[in-house]
């Protein structure tokens, strides 16, 4: 067992820094072996500070320290201590220059935090807490710098050499080393710092700015790669354009550099004017990405520069912020993809992803409130809750002061707060001084963790003409908070009739925001001349999960009738939950399954929609996934789960089949397009195939593999695949072996491709799930010190194969708990996250529960487990 347990770290604890540090110097040099960081730190005592000691204490992880010096005057062991991750110098004076050397090893370096190799280069990466594996500092965001990096390494191995801010000077040293000077003329914390070291190719393009400034835009990749660059570099430059126009922010560098590696724990990082990418988010071409990979792309380019204010120019006080930057950014982000593509897809693709994945967390035993209260481990609170939920509180601020308020509210906080570190509070007092607003009750969106639920009831007078809404809202304890405050929730409304929505004020407007702020609240509407069905948080207005006693014959009518469409959706996928809800219920008592038919006439009806748009249509057309009704049930029945929405796809395959299969043929194209309506064409396509093979129509074998051996894009061909190794029958087995073997030796030297070949056999619904995995963990492509690897094959086994990994013997958790022993050693941030799926052993039976526990115990006891893992083991268990 590891000798001292980690504990808490607590928000209400925060001190301002003793120290501040006004320039950092940095000399990096990289060698065969190890790295030595040179650090000349400008210091001095922070006014705003109350503590009188001498002391400094600076942080340091894996650092061998080889000198250390304060004004030039090498300190003696007696003047300094290292305990742990704290270097301790017992006087300092309160100017002073901090000197010290280190020596690091990049090349053992397998956590991928601090500066490690991947491949052939040498990169970075510092959130949370990586820069104190580089060299000692006061690793926190509220202390930011003035940084001049020097990186010297061999000129033939690794001839780019990148850090951020501009280039200032380099040159060449006599032992075929070189080296070179960049410069960051703005303040910032350790964790925006980066530097790249390798052989690289580039691919640049400009943007002029409106104030007429010129930015010269860098991509750097490995040489291969240099075809798939265009998108994101559209993607970067419509960012630009866009926040300019929406936000009215500029980018204030002349230089913008983006770097791909390909052993990457994240998505992607925004380093001041140096981003550093995951391959798999900035790497895009139709031969090789899907359309959803190819929106992943321009989402996470997007997001990254929207960094360069809300995270960078304007970053957070303590890491208990997090959501100050990274809540705001994913809502900016989310509606710049709504811009450049369909609002309304874009809706329901986060909605979807909130429901499964962060009502989810936020029922479990890590729930934590947007702004936590304590961590043990920052790394593990890059969360959906932290992400995507707290984009949602962004969007209900948005929702609540409307689209003008809201901007000059942002532009407030950007003003006031250029430069500094803040806090989630600066953000809010920004928007309750523009809208004049009390935001008091609206911080407990921030505080409290859990879902709160909001029932709704409504009752019409015909003599009155009044139509009233009863609400009534509660919230679900977490481990953090037993009681919970009424929360302040945005509900958007509109009243729906066969003759269209109800003009609900004297402008005509069909839709109003209410303000529910009371446990129990009526709202009543006057002049309502007929008995209308309400259309309830349109949009999305507020992340609760609603209820209301719809009838089947309610949600059908709303599905044709109603304005939003988000709510068009919404209506479809309650329809088809309900039906499937009850349908598990027959499962479980045995008794046969029959499909409604008013689900069939549903989709009937929007299959001959013409003038919907058709990505719409096939995501109307797409049954709640079997994760989503994992998360609305009691008790997860894995069995019952799997084949009553099995029973479903099925039924609707075999009774549409003539309509599948016209549709499929309908949006088949000849020549491949990249544009929207081509996107959402494939998508319609692809879902008809897949109903035409779930329906086992006799043509659809053929006609997958005839898709699969010709396509001419990648969405087409891996959409095929995924066909053909899901499909039950034993006639498709062969046709199924021998694609794998194609798409393999197709794309062998793909990395990128090759983790789509394992996504689709860890995803394999069909038996002997796990036996499949552990063979291609011992497939020579898969590298379990590659992230991208091990959430294509283990992830993704554990996360989206239900009924193998739940298989009732237990070996799949066993195979999980194993794995993420191992990882634990390498990568602490990978087990732990790999972790998760076994944290929710209280949402099945009992059984299960037990295996799912006694698997999580066997973690928990495993000596020496990172901080990592031991949170989220021991808050689990
Ligand atoms: N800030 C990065 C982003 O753009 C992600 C950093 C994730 N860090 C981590 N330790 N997991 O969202
Ligand atoms: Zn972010």
């Amino acid at each position: 067992m590891r000798d001292a347990q980690p504990g808490n770290i607590y928000l209400k604890d925060y001190e301002v820094p003793r120290f501040l540090i006004d320039k950092t110097e940095l000399r990096v040099e990289i060698g065969d072996k190890d790295a030595t960081v040179l650090a000349n730190l400008t210091m001095r005592r922070n006014p705003a500070s109350n503590y009188q000691g001498k002391s400094l204490s600076l942080h340091g992880v894996q650092l061998e320290l080889q000198q250390l010096a304060v004004d030039g005057r090498a300190l003696s062991k007696a003047e300094y201590e290292v305990n742990g991750e704290e270097l301790l110098i017992h006087r300092v004076p309160d100017n002073f220059t901090l000197t010290s050397e280190v020596l690091i090893r990049p090349r053992e370096n397998t956590s991928l935090e601090g500066l490690f190799k991947s491949r052939t280069m040498y990169c970075t990466q510092c959130e949370a807490q990586g820069f104190r594996k580089i060299t000692y500092y006061l690793d926190r965001p509220d202390v930011m710098s003035e940084f001049t990096t020097t990186v010297v390494a061999s000129k033939s191995e690794c001839p780019v050499l990148l850090s951020n801010g501009n280039l200032h000077d380099w040159g060449a040293l006599d032992d075929g080393r070189h080296w070179a000077t960049w410069h960051d003329p703005f303040l910032k914390p350790a964790y925006l710092f980066a530097l790249v070291a390798g052989d690289l190719s580039l691919v640049e393009d400009s943007f002029t700015t409106c104030s007429g400034r010129d930015v010269a835009l860098k991509l750097y990749v490995e040489e291969k790669d240099i075809e798939k660059c265009g998108h994101a570099m559209d993607s970067l430059k419509n960012a630009m354009v866009w926040d300019e126009e929406v936000y009215g922010r500029e980018y204030d560098l002349d230089l913008y550099m983006i770097v791909a590696v390909d052993d990457f724990n994240m998505g992607a990082m925004e380093n001041k004017g140096l981003n550093i990418f995951n391959t798999s988010c900035v790497l895009a071409h139709p031969s090789t990405t899907t359309d959803d990979g190819f929106k992943r792309v321009e989402a996470v380019v997007a997001h990254e520069y929207f960094h360069n204010w809300s995270g960078n120019r304007v970053t957070c006080r303590d890491w208990f912020q997090l959501s100050l930057k990274e809540g705001f950014t994913v809502f900016r982000d989310s509606q710049f993809s709504a811009d450049m593509g369909s609002a309304t897809v874009k809706r329901v693709e986060d909605v979807n992803m909130l429901r499964t994945v962060q009502f989810a967390e936020d029922s479990g035993p890590t729930a934590h409130p947007v702004q936590p209260a304590y961590y043990m481990e920052i790394s593990n609170f890059y969360t959906a809750t932290i992400y995507e939920k707290g984009s949602e509180v962004v969007r209900m601020i948005h929702t609540l002061l409307g689209p003008e308020l809201f901007r000059r509210g942002t532009d407030i906080y950007f003003e006031r707060h250029d430069g500094q570190a803040v806090t989630i509070e600066d953000f809010v007092a920004a928007m309750a001084d523009v809208s004049e607003r009390d935001f008091t009750q609206f911080m407990n969106w921030y505080r409290q963790a859990g879902t709160p639920r909001l029932s709704v009831t409504s009752d019409y007078d015909p003599q009155q003409q009044q139509f009233s809404l009863h609400f009534s809202q509660s919230c679900p304890p977490t481990p953090e908070c037993q009681e919970k405050q009424p929360y302040h929730i945005p509900v958007s409304v509109g009243l729906v009739t066969p003759s269209g929505d109800l003009p609900l004020d004297a402008k005509g407007n069909t839709t109003q925001v209410l303000e529910i702020t009371q446990p129990e609240q009526t709202v009543v509407f006057e002049g309502i001349t007929e008995a209308p069905v309400p259309s309830l948080l349109r949009g999305f207005s507020a992340p609760v999960k609603l209820s209301y006693p719809y009838t089947l014959d309610q949600l059908s009518f709303l599905m044709g009738h109603d304005s939003d469409g988000f709510n068009r959706w919404n209506a479809g996928q309650q329809l088809s939950i309900q039906l499937m809800q009850a349908l598990v219920t027959d499962y479980r008592e045995g008794t046969p399954l029959v499909l409604d038919q008013r689900l069939v006439e549903a989709f009937a009806k929007v299959l001959a929609e013409t003038d919907t748009d058709k990505a719409m249509q096939a995501l109307v057309l797409m049954l709640p996934s079997e994760y989503l009704l994992a998360e609305l049930a009691e008790v997860i029945d894995v069995e019952a789960i799997h084949q009553v929405r099995r029973f479903m796809c099925r039924e609707l395959g075999r009774e549409l089949r003539d309509t599948w299969r016209a549709t499929y043929l309908a949006n088949s194209e000849k020549v491949f397009e990249m544009s929207g309506a081509a996107v959402a064409k494939r998508s319609l396509k692809n879902l008809s195939l897949r109903y035409l093979l779930n329906g086992a129509s006799d043509d659809s074998l053929s006609l997958m593999h005839t898709q699969f051996m010709e396509a001419d894009n990648m969405t087409d061909r891996l959409s095929a695949l995924n066909g053909l190794v899901n499909d039950p029958r034993e006639e498709a087995r062969p046709l199924s072996e021998q694609a794998l073997d194609k798409f393999y030796n197709d794309w062998q030297h793909e990395p990128l491709v090759l983790n789509q070949w394992f996504q689709t056999q860890a995803a394999c619904v069909l038996p002997g799930g796990l036996e499949r995995v552990k063979v291609l963990m011992e497939h020579p492509a898969f590298d379990f010190h590659n992230p991208n690897k091990v959430r294509s094959l283990i992830g993704v086994f554990c996360n989206s194969n239900l009924i193998n990994f739940h298989d009732e013997a237990g070996e799949g958790y066993r195979f999980l708990a194993d794995n993420v022993i191992a990882l634990d050693k390498l990568n602490p941030q990978i087990a732990s996250r790999q972790l998760t799926p076994l944290t929710k052993w209280r949402r099945y039976d009992l059984t299960r529960q037990a295996l799912m526990r006694e698997e999580l115990a066997r973690v928990l006891a495993e000596p020496g487990l990172s901080r990592d893992t031991y949170e989220i083991a021991s808050k689990s268990l």
